[in-house]
């Protein structure tokens, strides 16, 4: 067991975010509907295996609705949605898609074009919204969930030194399946461990959790 810090209960994001040189993160706005469905529509196939939603996201309405609803849990202070801006071109969003203030714990959810994979964005994004979490919003505890066979995003926690906690089994319902579902987590601690060395190994291996196929 930790003692907590306090944490803000209602916290104020700011418009944007610098990850670095090439990557910035802009909350989403209602004008950015057309460009993120634009790019999740030409992404679909390959999207819809991991995100059901792709398959409800059918007009630029539907996402529109997305960006009010982000709206709305910004507010609420539930967590925010932003949109990764890579050399002036949006290439995917990232977000905490809950936010905990009682128990200062957040996860973080994100999605890439297909084009724009393989360059390191999603790491290097996600290790900046890690940073952001404890630094700025002063949390205690950064979730990730991830489908047991989805091995791209599985690499990026695992990359980011997140400790592989739990396996979920069958808690989420795909495309007529119940999927496993590994659940990795971060705390202030281990964080704060890692210090300037950056990317960390974990400090400890967690419970047994299938691995990733190579
Ligand atoms: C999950 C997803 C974001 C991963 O995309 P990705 O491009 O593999 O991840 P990154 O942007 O971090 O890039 C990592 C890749 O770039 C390479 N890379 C290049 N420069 C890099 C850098 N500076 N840092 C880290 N990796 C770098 C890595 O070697 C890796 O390539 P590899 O897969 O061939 O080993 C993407 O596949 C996706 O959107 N999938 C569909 C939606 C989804 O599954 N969302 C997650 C639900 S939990």
């Amino acid at each position: 067991m930790a003692i907590g810090k306090s944490v803000r209960l209602t916290p104020r994001y700011p418009a944007s975010i610098r990850v670095d040189d090439e990557i910035e993160l802009r909350l989403v706005r209602d004008r950015d509907a057309p460009r993120i469905f634009a790019l999740m529509d030409g992404s679909r196939e390959y999207l819809r295996k991991w995100l059901p939603w792709v398959d409800t996201t059918r007009t630029v309405a539907d996402t529109e609705g997305f960006v009010h609803r982000a709206h709305e849990q910004m507010g609420r202070g539930e967590g925010f949605h932003a949109g990764i801006e890579y050399r002036g071109a949006l290439a995917g969003i990232i977000g905490h898609v809950y936010l905990d203030p009682v128990n200062q714990r957040a996860e973080i959810g994100y999605w890439l074009g297909e084009t724009f994979q393989g360059r390191g964005i999603m790491t290097r994004t996600c290790r900046r919204m890690v940073d952001y979490a404890f630094e700025s919003l002063g949390l205690h505890r950064v979730e990730i969930r991830v489908d047991v066979d989805n091995r791209k995003s599985r690499a990026i926690p695992e990359r980011l030194g997140f400790v592989p906690e739990v396996l979920l089994r069958e808690s989420v319902h795909a495309h007529g399946q119940f999927r496993d579902i590994v659940m990795y987590a971060k705390l202030r601690g281990e964080w704060e461990l890692e210090g300037s060395r950056g990317v960390s190994k974990s400090l400890h291996g967690g419970p047994a959790v299938p691995r990733t196929e190579e």
